[in-house]
């Protein structure tokens, strides 16, 4: 917000103008630092650490039901996750996403996980495809919110994604959880072409494009509401150009030359603002822009700590600018005011990594409010290293995060949720 000041005659007032802070940008002369490090490299995931909780399934982006304010939610005792999810037999571990559906679990300790079963009915739910987001518990029932990828109705898949919201009941007694869907999914928004590219806009250039991953935030200083996700800078892919800003400072500019396919990646961060309720959402600026550095800015997600904001997201090795070399890692980035200006955390952004010796060991991580960090067992090294896909939740994380850094500072042996 800016603060302006009138003048009237003798009579000087200061108001409060809400003005959309600028996007804030992920340079490359940022990114350019990278590095793994003894504090952001995870540690090995060991074979007798995997346990797989549900071994008919893949099992792979996850995240916990949540209260309005953030807070892992407990219903009747219970903690409960939603996960995306894929029956194995006769698929594999890559054709997941084509088949996704989300199913839930419940823990009673947050450590041990029980299969609830699909958090909605597929026939009902939008989309060929649901894909990751967000759960919020208000007033007794369960806000699922959703990417509906690709369209029923098609006859090949589509990589359209729009965010979806559908509500369910909840019980939960001595013999566990069980959700009731009520079956009204709801379209929340779609990409734009001014805030956010579309589909068509991005001609199929860029690796892959995005506006999905719908993650359900209130602010706790202003107690406003919002849902951040993962989109691409709006415009045509083939009218992109890198500015200056993307590049970095003035000494960094004049000795680096960005490689012209540098311009098809585009990955944001994207915010929307909720309106009346919970169905109306109003699209904002990208709170934050990786043009010519990183084509997808994976499932964001805020936690605040006293007066920071803290936005975490996560990306692979091969979506980052021919430019740039950065692990598959989670990233992050800090800031006094919600809409930015946000810095890289730790100089770079780079927060966790996988290890060098295994570097697609986990991914998908999302960071709890009190700094554990979940994820799940991607293509891991067994002992005589072969390359096993793990499909089910990692081993918890535990983050130290301090002003403007982060470190890796305890892993549990368990996918643990606090
Ligand atoms: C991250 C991700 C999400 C998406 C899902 C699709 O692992 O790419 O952005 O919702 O996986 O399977």
């Amino acid at each position: 917000a800016l603060t302006a000041t009138l003048v009237a005659g003798s009579l000087s007032t200061t108001v409060q103008a809400e003005v959309d802070e600028d996007t804030s940008l992920w340079s490359w002369e940022q990114a350019d630092k990278i590095e793994r490090t003894k504090d952001n490299t995870a540690p090995q995931i060991s074979e007798e650490e995997i346990q797989d909780i549900a071994p008919d399934l893949y099992v792979w982006d996850t995240w916990p039901l949540r209260n309005r304010d953030g807070s892992v939610a407990r219903v009747n005792g219970y903690k409960v996750i939603f996960s995306l999810t894929a029956e194995k037999e006769g698929v594999t571990p890559s054709e997941r996403h084509g088949i996704a559906k989300i199913r839930y679990f419940y823990s009673k300790d947050g450590k041990s996980w029980e299969l609830g079963g699909l958090a909605y009915d597929p026939e009902e739910a939008l989309g060929s495809r649901q894909w990751a987001g967000s759960a919020m518990m208000d007033d007794g029932k369960v806000n699922l919110f959703y990417t509906a990828t690709g369209r029923k109705s098609n006859e090949t898949k589509t990589y359209e994604q729009r965010l979806a919201r559908v509500t369910a009941d909840i019980e939960a007694d001595k013999d566990g959880v069980e959700l009731t869907s009520n079956g009204d999914h709801e379209i929340l928004l779609e990409a734009d072409g001014e805030h956010y590219q579309t589909l068509e806009q991005s001609e199929g250039k860029g690796i892959i494009y995005s506006f999905r991953d719908p993650w359900f935030f209130q602010d706790p200083k202003s107690g406003e509401e919002y849902l951040v996700f993962e989109g691409n800078s709006a415009g045509t892919a083939s009218e992109q150009t890198c500015q200056p800003e993307n590049i970095g400072s003035k000494s960094f500019q004049k000795k680096h030359d960005a490689p012209e396919d540098a311009a098809l990646y585009n990955g944001a961060v994207g915010i929307a603002k909720k309106g009346e309720d919970l169905s109306d959402w109003n699209l904002q600026e990208p709170i934050l822009e990786a043009d010519c550095v990183n084509q997808q800015l994976e499932r964001p997600h805020f936690m605040v700590k006293g007066n920071q904001y803290y936005l975490f997201t996560i990306t692979h090795k091969f979506t980052f600018a021919p430019q740039v070399s950065g692990p598959d890692g989670l990233y992050g980035f800090t800031s006094k005011s919600l809409h930015g200006d946000y810095e890289p955390l730790n100089d770079s952004g780079l927060v966790i990594a996988n290890p060098e010796n295994d570097p697609l060991q986990a991914y998908s991580w999302v960071v709890l409010p009190h700094g554990e960090v979940s994820s799940f067992v991607n293509k891991y090294k067994t002992e005589d290293g072969e390359q096993k896909f793990g499909g089910t939740l990692a081993p918890t994380l535990k983050l130290s995060v301090h002003k403007d850094e982060t470190k890796i500072v305890n892993e549990s042996k368990f996918p643990k949720i606090k």
